[in-house]
């Protein structure tokens, strides 16, 4: 999706001769809802197979592409959303201040860094969960857990929790109305750069962050303007358009099966096209599982977490069966370590993986070992624990001579109190102002641009 359409680069690639979209059901599959409706669920993968697929086999190559440039540094990615996207939140103004900060984020990175930023949204299906207990207690009721809008509701009684297999074709519709706003968005002017000033939300223009944000957007407009003047034309989609991808967590086989497809334009290859880019969570990356066995047969670029309890001869293992021709921007490895922990483990995952000579995206998700439960109770993380394990990640890459190739954060464009700290010094008694998240907590519009501007400080060229 973007200034330029898929091009026949990668094309020709085919998927292993041993896998087929559904050898995947030969292994044991965690994290799977127990679907007490199995006609149903049936029923509706069979006409999600024959309805339309989301994205293009040519703009998933493309994404590859530039995720090879990341592998050596000369691309940064940029990963981010909603934990859990949330059917109720499926509106045109939390898609566009989503998209916004994104493209904020892109710019300010973009300028400091002197690279291309890859503009990946955790996005248009992001809609299941892996979640650590089958039950959770909520009022002192034991009810079972929540596994994201495709499988039940939030809400706190015991009916809405029973799977539904609707749920599956209502998000693969929430889907595509998010992604038919975003190619929207993304290619209709409103990501054109003539527009840096106006992705700068009202609540934020008069923040910090909004006002650093301001001087950099003075910049780019004059630099816009100076090429116009002498004459250089603007009026190109390197101006006018941005490159948007979406991603998500390969969490639901039955869904990424029903939407996986033989490319019809090159010759042959399967490609996933639920999203341009997925990934295998820290809970089903078992080498021997079927969320690998799945995968590793996709075309697309993969993520796959990595927490802090890795094993490197594992991961080795991993990065062989899922890249066996060690294709660059195949494979992002995804550390999500804990501040508390990173210093120490990274070191010899990188060691290793340089050893072996893997093609590697590394990006850092700060957030995911850095959860913890405020005293009112919310789940939450501090600004300073998240900066701190980013900061680690890239000093870290760069004594040890890998490249930090991106960043991985959940976070949105609405004012939310979520995460504590940052420039607004969120505190814990304040979580509970507008603590919107269905599932982890995220950044907020204000808090994301301070990891942009912080990162910025640290890359600057
Ligand atoms: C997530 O990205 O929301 C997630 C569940 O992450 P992890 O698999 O790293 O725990
Ligand atoms: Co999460």
């Amino acid at each position: 999706m973007g200034a330029t359409m898929g091009t026949a680069r990668g094309a020709g690639k085919q998927s292993p001769t041993d896998w087929t979209k559904t050898s995947w059901h030969n292994f044991t599959a965690l994290q799977q809802p127990n679907w007490p409706d199995t006609e149903t669920y049936d029923q509706v993968l069979a006409n999600l197979s024959r309805l339309p697929p989301l994205v293009f086999a040519g703009e998933i190559r493309e994404l590859k592409a530039m995720l090879a440039k990341a592998v050596v540094g000369d691309a940064f990615l940029l990963q981010g959303g909603d934990c859990s996207e949330d059917f109720s939140q499926v509106t045109a103004p939390k898609i566009r201040e989503t998209l916004k900060v994104l493209l904020q984020m892109a710019v300010i990175l973009t300028y400091a860094g002197g690279k291309p930023v890859i503009k990946l949204g955790r996005i248009a299906g992001q809609f299941a969960k892996p979640r650590s207990a089958d039950t959770e207690m909520v009022n002192g009721v034991e009810l079972s857990s929540y596994r994201g809008d495709m499988v039940n509701s939030p809400d706190p009684v015991m009916a809405a929790r029973i799977p539904d297999p609707n749920r599956i074709l209502q998000g693969y519709n929430m889907a595509a109305s998010t992604l038919n706003l975003l190619r929207a968005y993304t290619r209709g002017g409103f990501a054109a750069l003539h527009r840096v000033h106006a992705w700068n939300q009202e609540f934020v223009v008069q923040s910090p962050m909004g006002r650093s944000y301001e001087r950099l957007a003075k910049q780019i407009s004059q630099a816009i303007q100076f090429m116009e003047t002498i004459g250089i034309a603007t009026d190109n989609p390197q101006i006018n358009q941005a490159q948007f991808f979406t991603s998500h967590e390969a969490l639901l086989l039955g869904y990424e099966e029903a939407l996986t497809r033989e490319d019809s334009t090159a010759s042959g290859g399967w490609y996933d096209c639920s999203a341009h880019m997925l990934w295998i969570g820290e809970r089903t990356r078992q080498v021997d599982g079927a969320h690998v066995e799945f995968l590793r047969g996709v075309l697309n670029p993969i993520g796959v977490k990595i927490g802090p309890d890795y094993d490197l001869e594992n991961v080795k293992r991993l990065i062989t069966a899922l890249n066996p021709d060690n294709e660059a921007g195949r494979l992002t490895l995804i550390t999500r370590l804990g501040m508390k922990k990173v210093e120490k483990v990274l070191p010899p995952l990188l060691r290793e993986m340089k050893k072996e000579g893997f093609n590697i995206v590394w990006s850092c998700d700060p957030m995911h070992a850095n959860t913890y439960t405020a005293e009112s109770g919310h789940k939450t993380r501090n600004f300073n624990d998240i900066l701190s394990e980013i900061t680690c990640f890239f000093e870290t890459h760069w004594a040890e001579g890998t490249i930090p190739g991106g960043i991985h954060l959940e976070m949105t464009g609405d004012n939310v109190t979520e995460c504590t700290g940052g420039a607004r010094n969120i505190v814990d008694a304040e979580l509970a102002n507008n603590y919107m998240t269905t599932c982890d907590p995220r950044l907020n519009a204000e808090q994301s641009l301070e990891v942009a501007f912080q990162i910025a400080d640290m890359i600057r060229s």
